[in-house]
């Protein structure tokens, strides 16, 4: 038995708060009567309706995908352009997953997919400061200075963004290009690019190869792998 705004959390209703909400304000029955109370307990048996509409309570899936490049990480595209979703759909993996926050069209690397709204919430929330690290190939031979300002924060759109970690891994004297590890916990659109471009660096290449405690390791482009029930454990202890 779970509480019930846990479960509809999980089914991706709403965030477990925005739930709670939706129960307080007499929206959600359970077996057909109007449950008030935060807090009641249900079985995966009982049939919760969110005014009216049955929640789909599916067994949660947990995959670890390798983004390939002009790929776009939602579940649908209003051009028509192949989603992170449209990889997992190919071997007919039939769970209605959506991947947990997003990598630009031409970023690469590891994203999260699942059918667990309330894991995938807590993630995103930048409380939990899920560190992301990031190999990005810029234009120019970056100096120190700019790899600290990185790590002390650069202003981008206004607000200056949390402390991050850089390693300078390669330069390139001739082409005029260096590679830079880069580890943060924020999530804002075009980050990473925004603060490389905000020290004078433009990101020709974005890659990410961590995240949390998780990385590649073993899997390819374009490839995924289910996630352990050692690994989704620990990142619910998050
Ligand atoms: N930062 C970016 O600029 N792009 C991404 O895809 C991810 C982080």
């Amino acid at each position: 038995m779970e509480r019930l705004q846990k479960v509809m959390a999980e089914a991706g209703v709403a965030s477990r708060r925005a739930s709670e909400k939706l129960i307080t304000a007499g929206r959600v029955t359970v077996n057909g009567e109007t449950v008030k109370k935060l807090g009641t307990k249900v079985a995966a048996k009982d049939k919760i309706e969110v005014d009216g509409v049955p929640i789909h309570q599916e067994k949660h899936v947990y995959y670890l995908l390798n983004k390939p490049r002009e790929v776009i990480s939602s579940a649908h595209d209003e051009k028509g352009r192949r989603t992170v979703v449209d990889i997992l759909k190919d071997d007919e993996i039939e769970e209605r997953v959506y991947p947990v926050g997003r990598l630009d069209y031409d970023t690469t690397g590891i994203l999260l997919l699942t059918n667990d709204g309330d894991l995938a919430n807590k993630l995103m929330h930048p409380k939990f400061e899920v560190n992301k690290t990031y190999v990005a190939k810029v234009k120019g031979l970056i100096t120190n200075d700019a790899l600290k300002q990185l790590r002390l924060g650069v202003k981008v759109d206004g607000h200056r963004t949390k402390p991050a970690k850089t390693r300078l891994k390669e330069t390139d004297r001739a082409k005029r290009i260096s590679i830079v590890q880069i580890t943060i916990h924020e999530g804002h659109y075009h980050q990473v690019k925004r603060m490389f471009e905000a020290v004078g660096y433009p990101v020709m290449k974005l890659h990410r190869e961590s995240y949390g405690f998780l990385n590649l390791q073993g899997v390819q482009p374009g490839d995924y792998r289910e996630l352990r029930p050692e690994e989704v454990k620990k990142l619910k202890g998050m």
